[in-house]
């Protein structure tokens, strides 16, 4: 049987690379909290706590931006602990700590926390840790605070623990993670193939589209998901009777469009919700209909009330944030000819008819990667479609502020915007004459990482050119001395960097080029601080 020191042991020996995860930030547990009526701590002054928090690459990112807040780290295996602390010394935080050992033994002592994060540990460990898991957090979380555990659910896992167990069979002589990955690879890639050259295939669909993200999956990930001895999934009924039997009670999904609120979906939620007699069954029918094999909940204090009876005006303390444009990058009329607003990757897109969500997007993108709090959007979109907010005129504006708080819980709803919030982030959106990137992008460059975590706590990949262009952002380097540094760059080690002969035959031109593009990017991705 597999024990806590087997787990540590395993993590000890082989390092668990992550991410930043943007569900875990307590900038979006407070806007998910919000919604469902709980006042929850502000996250620029709170408490955090992460169960399993491996090298910090979701912790230290949180503690660099939002320096009045107290984070601290829990995980088994003390050579990543040691690896965390030594990371987080080196960037001169003093506001993070990691403890060492399981999760069973830290003390009432180190809490209360306003946030308790348990993200990629709770089916992954044996039950009796999993109990523990949630006595203690039931014991360190703050009267008004919010716990956001992740799981893999029923009835979506049935589907892939055929895959797993695909994977287990062909790899079952693998022991390192390299072997174990090609092992996956190897059967996932002949199990689809197969599933592609025949219709009657029964798990035709699954292995298709498990195929086409395994590309886009860290390989960590993978040989963890597939591999571990422990991997419970869990039907949500029984997830609610375990934090039930904790006296503790369920708010909702981290994820907004996880929640079904979008207004066209309200037929289906008012028929689960009569054939339900609990929020446990009604969310239990919702993941029997959608087939959900993945849930990262939201959990607080049984007694405190929660209302998932949503309604709109409860975004209000959102600070608002967009990064889509207008297709057509012209302000938009007051009118309600509709306007489709797009990310810059086109994966996300937003048709708005509202003359006040149409302005209110405009002002977003302008705004971007900074935004406004709902008063202030208000008055930028009214200027923009050249109004005036007068006292004659205070009902239509109350009445139309209701209606743009119910298009943007759509918008937010369908999955459309990059980040929920609700403090402004430590970011610049302006190109200054001496940019400077932020100190947490810098250090994962210089310790050779292909991801970079943006001051929205989004994970950037950057090519090699891009890197050094962006440490040239130091905040005394002038735009000039950028220019003349990346030209000297191109010359030395243009091909190196990836960059084709043409390029290489024109350094300024190309290092022109580059560095405009780069700052643009930078700037837009939310690296640049200064
Ligand atoms: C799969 S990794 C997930 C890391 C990170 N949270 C993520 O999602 O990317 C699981 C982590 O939980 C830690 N862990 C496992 N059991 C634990 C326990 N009982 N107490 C604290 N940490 C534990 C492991 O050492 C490992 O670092």
């Amino acid at each position: 049987m597999t024990s806590n020191s087997d787990i540590a042991r395993a993590y000890d020996e082989a390092f668990y690379e992550s991410t930043a995860f943007l569900q875990t930030h307590p900038e979006t547990l407070a806007g998910i909290a919000l919604l469902f009526g709980i006042q929850p701590s502000n996250p620029a002054h709170c408490r955090v706590l992460e169960i399993g928090s491996a090298l910090g690459d979701n912790l230290i990112p949180m503690a660099l931006n939002a320096p009045d807040s107290q984070f601290v780290g829990v995980d088994i295996s003390t050579r990543q602990v040691d690896e965390a602390a030594t990371r987080a010394a080196q960037l001169g935080l003093k506001n993070i700590r990691f403890y060492s050992g399981s999760i069973e033994h830290l003390p009432d002592s180190a809490g209360p926390f306003d946030y308790i994060v348990c993200h990629g540990v709770f089916s992954w460990v044996p039950q009796e840790v999993q109990q523990a898991i949630l006595s203690r957090c039931k014991a360190l979380l703050a009267p008004q605070g919010i716990l956001y555990v992740s799981y893999n659910t029923y009835p979506g896992w049935h589907f892939r623990d055929y895959i797993k167990h695909a994977i287990q069979f062909n790899g079952k002589k693998a022991s390192s993670t390299d072997e174990k990955y090609e092992a996956l690879k190897d059967i996932v890639t002949l199990l689809s193939r197969h599933a592609v050259q025949t219709p009657a295939f029964p798990a035709r669909g699954i292995f298709e589209t498990f195929s086409k993200q395994l590309e886009s999956l860290p390989k960590s990930y993978l040989v963890h998901e597939y591999y571990e001895p422990f991997n419970i999934p869990l039907y949500v009924s029984e997830f609610m009777q375990l934090i039930e039997k904790h006296e503790l009670q369920y708010v909702g999904e981290a994820m907004l469009s996880d929640n079904f609120l979008l207004s066209d979906q309200a037929e289906l939620r008012q028929s689960l919700l009569d054939k339900s007699t609990s929020r446990g069954e009604y969310e239990q029918y919702l993941d029997l209909i959608i087939s959900r094999g993945f849930r990262s909940s939201l959990v607080t204090h049984k007694g405190l009330a929660v209302n998932a009876n949503i309604h709109p005006d409860r975004i209000r303390p959102f600070y608002f944030m967009s990064d889509l444009k207008p297709l057509d990058n012209r302000v938009p009329e007051d009118n309600t000819r509709p306007v489709r607003f797009k990310s810059a990757d086109k994966s996300r897109e937003v048709k708005a008819t509202s003359p006040l969500t149409k302005a209110a997007l405009y002002c977003l993108s302008q705004a971007w990667p900074l935004g406004f709090n709902f008063n202030d959007l208000v008055h930028q979109a009214y200027r923009i479609l050249r109004r005036d907010i007068t006292q004659a005129d205070i009902e239509d504006v109350k009445q139309q502020a209701t209606s743009l708080c119910q298009d943007m819980l759509d918008i937010y709803a369908k999955g459309q915007l990059p980040c929920l919030r609700v403090t402004p982030p430590l970011c610049t959106n302006q190109i200054s004459n001496q940019p400077l990137l932020s100190p947490l992008a810098r250090t994962q460059i210089q310790r050779g990482g292909q991801q970079l975590t943006s001051q929205l706590h989004a994970t950037v990949k950057m090519d090699a050119l891009s890197q050094q262009i962006a440490l040239l952002c130091t905040g005394t380097n002038t735009q000039d001395e950028i220019v003349n540094a990346t030209e000297q760059l191109i010359k030395n080690e243009g091909k190196a960097l990836g960059l084709n002969a043409d390029s290489c035959r024109k350094p300024r031109q190309s290092a022109e080029k580059a560095v405009d593009m780069v700052l643009e990017m930078l700037r837009a991705q939310a690296l640049l601080v200064g």
